[in-house]
Order: C-alpha cells, then sequence, then structure tokens
C-alpha cells in the first residue's frame, strides 16, 4: 500500500523524484494535467494521481503511444485503485501531440495547468510537446520534463533562454537523469 491507498504499480521515475512530482501537485493544485509517456502507469502517472486525490482536485490526462503499455497501465489502475474517483485519470492510447490537442479541444473545461513530458528519447519531439503544451498554459502553468540531462532534452536545453514567457526554475538530481521544473509567464 502506499499514502493514498492503492497499491504500488510498475513504474519507471525514482522514488525521490515520485515525491517531488506528488509534491509539485500538492503545491501547485492544478485542475488540468496532461502527460506524454505513461508508460505502466506507475511512475509519474501515479505520482500526479497520487497528488490529485490529495489535493481533491483536477484530473489527468496521460498519453501513451504503445498500445500494450497504454492498456497495461488503464489494468493496473482498474486492479490496484479500483475506487479512483471517475475522471480523475483518462489514459489514452494516442500519440502525445496529436492526441494533446484532439482530447484538450474536445473534452477539458480548464486550461492545461500542469504537463509532465516524458516521450520518445527524440530531442524534437520534446521541442514541439512543450511548445504545443506551453501554448495552451495560463500564467503560473507548469511544466516538468523528465531525462533533463539526456538527449531527450537536448533541444529544450538549448532553445529555453529564447522561449517566451517559459522560465526554468528548478532542476532536481533525484535521479539519474535529472528532472527540469519550468514555470509559465505571461
Ligand atoms: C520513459 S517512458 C515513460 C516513463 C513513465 N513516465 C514513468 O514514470 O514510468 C517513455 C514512454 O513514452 C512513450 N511514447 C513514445 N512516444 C510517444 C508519443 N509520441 N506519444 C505518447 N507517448 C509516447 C513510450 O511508449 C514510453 O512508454
Amino acid at each position: 500500500m502506499d499514502l493514498v491507498g492503492g497499491r504500488i504499480i510498475e513504474g519507471q521515475l525514482t522514488k525521490d523524484e515520485r515525491r517531488i512530482v506528488r509534491e509539485m501537485i500538492c503545491y501547485a493544485t492544478p485542475h488540468c494535467c496532461v502527460e506524454c509517456g505513461t508508460w505502466a502507469g506507475g511512475g509519474s502517472t501515479r505520482a500526479i494521481v497520487d497528488g490529485l486525490m490529495l489535493v481533491k482536485q483536477g484530473q489527468l490526462h496521460s498519453f501513451e503511444l504503445d498500445a500494450d503499455r497504454a492498456a497495461q497501465a488503464s489494468a493496473a489502475y482498474e486492479r490496484e485503485m479500483p475506487s479512483l474517483p471517475d475522471d480523475l485519470l483518462n489514459i489514452y492510447h494516442m500519440d502525445y501531440l496529436t492526441g494533446m490537442i484532439e482530447i484538450m479541444d474536445a473534452v477539458a473545461d480548464h486550461p492545461i495547468d500542469f504537463a509532465f513530458l516524458d516521450g520518445p528519447e527524440r530531442s524534437e519531439f520534446t521541442i514541439s510537446a512543450l511548445r504545443h503544451t506551453v501554448d495552451r498554459m495560463p500564467n503560473g502553468g507548469h511544466v516538468m520534463l523528465h531525462d533533463w540531462h539526456t538527449g531527450k532534452c537536448d533541444g529544450v536545453r538549448a532553445i529555453l533562454p529564447r522561449l517566451p514567457g517559459v522560465e526554468l526554475a528548478e532542476v532536481y538530481e533525484a535521479g539519474p537523469t535529472g528532472m527540469a521544473l519550468l514555470e509559465v509567464h505571461r
């Protein structure tokens, strides 16, 4: 069991990274969270879900390109956290870039105020994901990027000084590849 009562689900972030993500959700109290890269569902996804449970508000829309992983994650939540409130967690087997835009246009009644990006190891993809996400965020929104020191985030590190309205707030060394927190200022 963990702190909000569900059983452990397989995931990739370190224990300290999960705690940081959960605490960030408790601090920011977002209404609408999006995520790129659910994987098995028990890493960043679970940390966001636990945070939303603790603050008793908000939704997560999590996008996973791999069909087997998306199904595995959905099944894990049905099995291990059957009492999760309706609509708190929505896992989509979709590419983040197309899926996020399509789904957020269709279902969201609130702008995205928190995003967690942990998708493919492709720098250009991460830049596009960040740009599309930030475009939909209000002042005070937060984006966390996993694998900050790897090739996944090379491009973002390079363009960040020229990206209007986005500031690097923190880099966490709570895992081998780092994790960054960006803040949106309008
Ligand atoms: C590093 S793993 C994510 C780990 C997860 N955040 C965790 O904490 O356990 C990256 C995931 O991104 C998924 N992915 C790759 N390209 C994607 C895309 N275009 N859209 C959504 N997910 C994608 C991969 O299938 C993989 O499951």
